[in-house]
């Protein structure tokens, strides 16, 4: 039996995606890449998914979905017409919606697997609600449609679950391609709830460090392709720039050990207040995490001996700027933490044997002419180790949409923002 999912992927799609081939390849899993385009990922596997387990597990992905069924489209015919005898409400209730007896609540999405500009699906999501609505009705169920706000395509993550779609009705998705559209069924939403406890309500938050969203703590520990499911103390992940903890909070909570170190005092204090916060709050068993003061460079004489799995650290990336610094400015920053950066990987490659993974988000300058970046790479290379590319050669070579640097790395970064986060995936070699 052949199963196919799609993967709602977040805002910086290559690093969702990037994570979700990790993580892929960490659980074996066998699959064929269906079709691609930005936010959507659909693949067929031949094994059924756990999708709360994986969904729980993925810092970059917003929704994982069943698809159902897909159907050929002949150009210019919109969805709802390509549906159009599809439905009935036997169907519908068992293939669909939850076991509820009250007023039922339906979701509908439009996702476009092509340049949306090309798809005849503006508005149309409307007219195939009400078509699916209608027949509901006639069949004597009390509906009420869910439909995206301002013309938009797909309901947000966060509509799904305050309006309780997958506990007293459904999303359904559809995925629209120039040839085919795929009928999908929604499994699990991200749990936007508890990213923003993890992040907002920790009690040490230091506005002027800067800290990690702790998504993108969790995309980057994925890329780093520790031993999965295994609440193993021998595996532990090391963040020699730990700041407030968010990487190791991050960690813990998916049942590694951490071990984290600062060169600033208060940053430790700070991490200690958060990851005792999260010990207690997710409630993990003692002796899972440890802290010292120690400068990243002279890490190998301080760690206490302990098996590391992997380094998964947002270094320190110099000043935040208003404006876009000037390149006397950049060139200095460049060489201060290319000294820190140089003296690190020394120091960690002391520490780890070969074949294992650095994942590290190191500066890289938005500037009217493009991104500058980091221009040291080669003196850490030097030092005994590789770039891993963030996703096959042959995806990036096909899906000319996706942005993965020339030196394989992906950029995170907000519109708003002059310094942006170049994420590596080293590998000692
Ligand atoms: C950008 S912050 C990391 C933030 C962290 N990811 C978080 O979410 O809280 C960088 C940290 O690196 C630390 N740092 C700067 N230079 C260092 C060095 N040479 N060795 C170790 N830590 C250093 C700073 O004290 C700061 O806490």
């Amino acid at each position: 039996m052949k199963f196919k999912y799609a993967f709602n992927l977040g805002r910086v799609f290559t690093l969702s995606l990037a994570e979700l081939f990790a993580v892929f390849e960490n659980m074996r899993l066998n699959f064929r890449l269906v079709d691609l385009y930005r936010e959507v990922l659909i693949i067929e596997t031949e094994e059924r998914l756990d999708a709360v387990k994986l969904q729980k597990l993925l810092g970059g992905t917003i929704k994982i979905m069943q698809v159902i069924d897909s159907l050929g489209r002949k150009a210019r015919l919109t969805p709802s017409l390509v549906f159009k005898d599809y439905f009935d409400a036997k169907q519908l209730k068992e293939q669909f919606l939850a076991n509820y007896s009250g007023k039922i609540q339906i979701g509908i999405s439009y996702y476009p697997l092509a340049n949306p500009s090309e798809l005849p699906i503006r508005g149309d999501n409307k007219r195939l609600g009400f078509a699916i609505k209608q027949i509901l009705t006639a069949a004597g169920y009390s509906v009420r449609l869910v439909l995206p706000q301002m013309g938009g395509l797909a309901l947000p993550s966060v509509v799904v679950t305050n309006e309780h779609l997958l506990e007293k009705g459904a999303e359904m998705a559809f995925l629209v391609g120039q040839e085919r559209v795929y009928l999908a069924k929604t499994l699990i939403v991200q749990n936007f709830e508890d990213y923003g406890r993890r992040d907002y309500q920790r009690p040490a938050r230091d506005m002027n460090v800067g800290m990690l969203p702790p998504k993108v703590a969790q995309v980057m520990i994925n890329l780093a392709q520790l031993p999965m499911g295994t609440t193993n103390l021998k595996h532990a992940v090391l963040d020699p720039f730990v700041g407030a903890g968010t990487v190791i909070q991050e960690a813990l909570i998916m049942g590694y050990k951490g071990i984290g170190s600062d060169i600033s005092p208060k940053s430790i204090e700070n991490a200690e207040k958060n990851l005792e916060w999260i010990k207690n709050r997710y409630k993990l068993p003692p002796g899972r995490f440890e802290l010292m003061v120690t400068d990243a460079k002279h890490l190998a004489e301080n760690l206490p001996k302990l098996e590391i799995d992997a380094v998964v650290t947002e270094a320190t990336l110099g000043p935040a700027y208003s404006t876009v610094p000037k390149q006397d400015v950049i060139d200095k920053n460049f060489k201060e933490l290319g000294d820190i950066y140089t003296g690190t990987f020394k120091s960690l490659r002391q520490i780890l044997p070969a074949g294992k993974k650095v994942v590290i988000a190191i500066p890289a300058y938005r500037t009217a002419a493009g991104y500058q970046y980091f221009p040291g790479v080669d003196n850490l290379l030097k030092l005994g180790y590789d770039v891993v590319t963030p996703l096959p050669e042959i995806v990036t070579e096909k899906y000319g949409f996706l942005q993965v640097t020339p030196r394989q790395t992906i950029i995170y970064d907000r519109k708003e923002q002059f310094v942006s986060r170049e994420i590596f995936i080293f590998k000692t070699i």
